[in-house]
C-alpha cells in the first residue's frame, strides 16, 4: 500500500511550486499510470513516492514505512529493499556486460536466481554483450531485468518507452506488462502518452502539480491493441 497525504514539493526556495496538495492511495499489486503533459509534475511525484527525494510537506507511507520521517541513509536502505526503477535513459554501466549489469541489481538483495529474469526478457543470447552493442530496446530490457533482479515490491517506470520508436516501444511495453502479470508487484508508470494509459488498471491524471482525475479501466488493453 502506498499512501500520500497532502504532499507539497517546490524547487528554487519555494518559487517553483511543483506538487500542490497531492493525496492518493495505491493498492498492493495495482498497475497505475501517472498521466499528464510535460511539466505537470509526474517525475517529481514519482521521485517522492519512491523515496528518491523528500517532499517538503505531507506524509508518504509505503509498505508501512513513513518515508517522510527517514533520513538519507534510511531512504537509501528503503529503496534498496523495496523499489525498482526504470527510466527513459538507460543508465547501464558501459564497461560491464549485460549479465554483470543485471547482477548489480541481484547482488543488492543477494538474489542468486536472476537467470530466469534474463531468460524471460529475451536476453539469454546477449549476456556477454556490452551495452554499446545493443539496440535501444535491448538496452531498456536490460534495465528492466536489472530492476526486477532486485525483486522489488514496487516497480516505478518514468517514460520507459520515451526514447524508443513505435515498434520497439510496443515491444518493451509488452515485456513490462507481462513481467508485472508474472510477478504481481505494484507497478507505477509515468507517461505523457494517453494511449499507454489504456494498458493500466488505474489512471492518475495530473495537471499543473495537481491530481485532476483518477479512474480505473474496466478493460486493460495490451501493448499491441493501443494506438501510439
Ligand atoms: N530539480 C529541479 N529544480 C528545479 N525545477 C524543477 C526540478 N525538477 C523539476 N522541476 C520543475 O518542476 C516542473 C515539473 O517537472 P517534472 O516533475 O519533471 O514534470 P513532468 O515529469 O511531468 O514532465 C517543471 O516545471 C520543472 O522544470
Ligand atoms: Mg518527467
Amino acid at each position: 500500500m502506498i499512501k500520500a497525504e497532502h504532499i507539497f514539493k517546490s524547487f528554487n526556495n519555494g518559487i517553483t511550486e511543483v506538487l500542490k496538495d497531492i493525496s492518493l492511495n495505491i493498492s498492493d499489486g495495482d498497475f497505475v499510470v501517472i498521466l499528464g503533459a510535460s511539466g505537470s509534475g509526474k517525475s517529481t511525484l514519482m521521485n517522492v513516492l519512491s523515496g528518491l527525494e523528500q517532499a517538503d510537506k505531507g506524509k508518504i507511507t509505503v509498505n508501512e514505512q513513513e518515508l517522510t520521517t527517514l533520513n538519507d541513509k534510511q531512504l537509501t536502505e528503503f529503496r534498496k529493499n523495496n523499489i525498482g526503477f526504470v527510466f527513459q535513459q538507460y543508465y547501464l554501466l558501459p564497461h560491464l556486460n549485460v549479465e554483470s549489469n543485471i547482477k548489480l541489481g541481484a547482488d543488492l538483495v543477494k538474489n542468486h536466481n536472476y537467470a530466469e529474469i534474463i531468460e524471460s526478457l529475451g536476453l539469454t543470447d546477449k549476456i556477454k554483450k556490452h551495452p554499446s552493442e545493443l539496440s535501444g530496446g535491448e538496452q531498456q530490457r536490460v534495465c528492466i531485468a536489472r530492476a526486477l533482479a532486485k525483486k522489488p515490491s514496487v516497480l516505478f517506470l518514468d517514460e520507459p518507452t520515451g526514447a524508443l520508436d513505435e515498434a520497439t516501444g510496443r515491444d518493451v511495453l509488452d515485456y513490462i506488462i507481462k513481467e508485472k502479470e508474472r510477478h504481481g508487484f505494484t507497478m507505477i508508470m509515468v507517461t505523457h502518452n494517453q494511449n499507454i494509459a489504456e494498458t493500466a488498471h488505474t489512471v492518475i491524471k495530473m495537471n499543473s502539480g495537481k491530481i485532476v482525475e483518477i479512474h480505473t479501466n474496466n478493460k486493460q488493453k495490451t501493448a499491441r491493441e493501443i494506438g501510439w
